[in-house]
């Protein structure tokens, strides 16, 4: 098969690993991909929006299958213009897409739905929305309704914190994704990632994970993308999955295909574990980042039927996945003044050594400078993975190959799946 992967970051770094292990490929294109994506595949530059020109080379090269890494593409409706031209896309079209890229949508097919979620309202005013926030008390929860990078969630400790975050999104802090604001109730609980992939009609469980989104050890400092990750969530019980499969995984794919946008690609739900059950945080119309890297780590599959299968409506067909029963771990290696100002451009060695078979390091923000040095070019620069027996034994191997890597100029938490060893 030939297969065009969209997109540059660890993510798709670590879902070009694992499509370069599969029986069934011929060619791998990549675009635009990374350095570290360069030895897997061929690499082309174009940025993950440009449709037209994503469409383009996937006609050129002649691909059977094209598999979208970022929400970015979802959005601009790369999946719909695939499906005129007859080529199996992995990645739901924009409509479908909207779990992710509207958060009023979501709420609102959820409450259509009954899907356990936060109570919520939607505003396009400020005094109305400040108004509802007589309902809760704090911490109360403002979010942006459109793709604000990981920055459009305000969880503000005080009512004068949550009204000037109503004022900075309605007066356009975020542009369009800012029209509009969700306010909604306060979960309580820890929170969890569980994937599932779907075909527009079926779907299956397809793993899960814990990240640490604050940028500093003791899940202190700012929120950001997630700086590391772990596979699998022990605190995701077989009971809590099935609860989870069966009150949103499955009436959301149902539901949406009854609404006349079948989904295909990855969902992926953010879980609140609450007292009263699994709730839903979120939807991603991807995989996540850096979930994504511990999950290919752990999959003893082949990726690449799985991927073609939900593409091409043939889930039904297909096993449940196999995994490898060992943990996995993903630490982030972030340039200096990540989240706020990352400081590009330094150089990293050490990164291209053989750690080992268990060790993986992917490319999330690199580039080459002119002399051929691998330098950093974005806030998660690096993640360096690692599988082991359970998780200390993974994360063992992970802290000793980054002990190795010279970059003085990044920095990373050293304390990644504290709570799960802690438990
Ligand atoms: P989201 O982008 O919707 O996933 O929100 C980002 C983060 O904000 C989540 O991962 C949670 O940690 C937090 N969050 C979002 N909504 C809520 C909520 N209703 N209650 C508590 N925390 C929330
Ligand atoms: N790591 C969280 C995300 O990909 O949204």
């Amino acid at each position: 098969m030939n297969i065009l992967l969209v997109g540059s970051g660890g993510r798709e770094h670590a879902l070009a690993w694992k499509i370069a292990q599969s029986s069934k490929l011929t060619r791998l294109v990549c675009a635009p991909g990374n350095p570290g994506m360069a030895a897997l595949g061929e690499l082309r530059a174009i940025k993950p929006t440009d449709v037209a020109a994503l469409v383009a080379l996937a006609e050129e090269i002649e691909a059977d299958l094209v598999v979208i890494g970022p929400e970015v593409a979802v959005e601009a409706g790369l999946a719909d213009r695939l499906a005129v031209v007859g080529i199996p896309c992995f990645g739901p079209t924009a409509a479908a897409g909207r779990l992710e890229s509207s958060k009023a949508f979501t709420k609102a097919f959820a409450e259509r739905h009954h899907l356990p979620t936060a109570a919520f309202a939607v505003f396009e005013e400020p005094a109305p929305a400040k108004a509802y926030l007589d309902r809760f008390t704090a911490p109360y929860v403002i979010k942006a309704d459109g793709l604000a990078a990981g920055k459009g969630v305000v969880i503000a400790a005080s009512r004068a914190e949550a009204e000037a975050a109503i004022d900075d999104m309605l007066g356009g802090a975020f542009g369009g994704a800012g029209a509009r604001v969700v306010i909604e109730e306060f979960m309580t609980g820890e929170e969890v990632s569980l994937f599932a992939l779907a075909d527009g009609k079926t779907s299956i469980l397809f793993g899960a994970a814990q990240d640490h989104k604050r940028a500093y050890d003791g899940d202190k400092g700012p929120n950001t993308g997630g700086m590391g990750t772990y596979s699998p969530a022990p605190i995701l019980t077989p009971m809590l999955t099935e609860q989870a499969r069966l009150a949103l995984i499955e009436p959301t794919v149902k539901g949406i295909a009854a609404e006349g946008a079948p989904y295909r690609g990855v969902l992926y739900a953010g879980l609140m574990l609450t007292p009263a059950g699994a709730k839903l945080v979120e939807y991603n119309a991807r995989f996540g980042d850096p979930e994504c890297q511990v999950l290919m780590l752990r999959l003893k599959s082949d990726l690449v039927p799985y991927l073609l299968a939900s593409a091409t409506g043939n889930l039904a067909d297909m096993p449940e996945p196999a995994w490898r029963n060992e943990a996995a771990i993903c630490v982030v290696l972030a340039a200096e003044g990540y989240p706020e100002a990352p400081k590009a451009g330094t150089v990293i060695t050490g990164a291209d050594a053989d750690f080992g078979p268990d060790v993986v390091v992917f490319h999330a923000g690199t580039a080459r400078d002119d002399q051929g040095r691998l330098v950093a070019a974005g806030g998660r620069v690096l993640n360096v993975c690692a599988r082991g027996a359970d998780l200390a034994e993974a994360r063992a191997k992970a802290y000793a190959a980054i002990g190795q890597i010279d970059w003085p100029e990044g920095f990373h938490r050293t304390d990644i799946g504290w709570r799960a060893l802690a438990r």
